[in-house]
């Protein structure tokens, strides 16, 4: 039976692997900007959280949100491919809701690839909705759909 990864807060010693997991689903065919800089110092500023999920030394997935006053912007999320499709990227993107409605915000904003349908529709399933189309957002190259769910809400996609 496949082990199930287990979830924590990154420390600087992750930084280099989110930057890789990021360069390699999220933003692949664009200049990276997650570098391991940039993810180290989301590690360290207590405005946002950087998850990880490990199985032993590998890194299964992370995600990483930044809170502000009223709303929390999921900033980056992936999963390795050899682990999808097991309720690791429903239960990070969960643990990081909970953190922001324990923090008291209830609104969370994200921006996907257009052409990334697959994480679309794992974005409708967590209860997002989309909000709008920001042109040529990603490096000028390529459209952002803007999606966001309000926790306050208890209506879940389909519903
Ligand atoms: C999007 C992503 C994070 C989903 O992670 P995951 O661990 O496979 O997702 P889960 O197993 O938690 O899926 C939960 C539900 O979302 C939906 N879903 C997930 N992936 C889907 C897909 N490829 N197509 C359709 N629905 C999907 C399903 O309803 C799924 O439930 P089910 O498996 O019981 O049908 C993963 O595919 C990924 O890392 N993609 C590359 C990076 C990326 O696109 N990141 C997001 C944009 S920043």
């Amino acid at each position: 039976m496949a082990q199930t990864p287990d979830l924590g807060l990154a420390d600087l010693r992750d930084a280099a692997a989110v930057a890789s997991l990021s360069r390699r689903y999220i933003e692949a065919g664009l200049e990276p900007s997650w570098t391991v800089e940039r993810v180290s110092r989301a590690i360290r500023h207590s405005d946002s959280t950087v998850l990880v999920a490990r199985l032993g030394r590998e890194l299964a997935g992370f995600a990483i949100m930044q809170f502000g006053d009223s709303t929390a912007h999921l900033s980056l999320l992936a999963v390795a491919t050899g682990h999808r499709r097991r309720g690791l990227g429903r239960r990070l993107v969960g643990w990081l809701e909970d953190s922001a409605v324990t923090a008291g915000t209830f609104v969370i904003r994200l921006e996907c690839r257009i052409g990334n349908q697959d994480a679309v529709r794992f974005y409708r399933a967590q209860g997002y909705r989309e909000t709008g189309v920001v042109a040529r957002y990603y490096q000028g190259v390529e459209d952002a759909l803007r999606m966001e769910r309000d926790l306050r809400r208890t209506t879940t996609a389909g519903s």
